[in-house]
């Protein structure tokens, strides 16, 4: 019987993932807080949902292309069936 918790196999696979994810994220998008109505800065409201597992409440941002290039990069990345 195992009475203590087990490490995870999955650890390099799920911390190597995030990574490339965060970093192609952040290679091709600028993202910054919005900016409202009256042509200032909107701060985002912090809040976290409760239950069995825990993410931020939904907010505004602005997530934008960082150059013509990386808009190029994420179209084609849409668009193309590279898989
Ligand atoms: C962010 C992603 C992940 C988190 C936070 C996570 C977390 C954990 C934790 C906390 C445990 C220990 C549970 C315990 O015994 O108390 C565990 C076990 C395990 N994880 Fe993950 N894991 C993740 C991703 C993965 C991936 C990607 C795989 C497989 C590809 C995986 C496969 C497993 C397996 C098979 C066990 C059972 C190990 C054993 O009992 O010997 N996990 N995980």
């Amino acid at each position: 019987m195992i009475t203590h918790p087990r490490i995870c196999p999955g650890r390099h696979l799920a911390l190597n993932s995030l990574w490339i994810a965060i970093a192609s994220i952040l290679a091709v998008f600028d993202i910054e807080k919005s900016i409202g109505s009256d042509g200032e800065e909107v701060v985002p409201v912090i809040g976290f949902s409760s239950g069995i597992t825990c993410h931020p409440l939904p907010f505004e941002t602005s997530i934008k292309p960082r150059n013509e290039a990386a808009r190029q990069l994420i179209e084609r990345d849409v668009t193309e069936d590279t898989y």
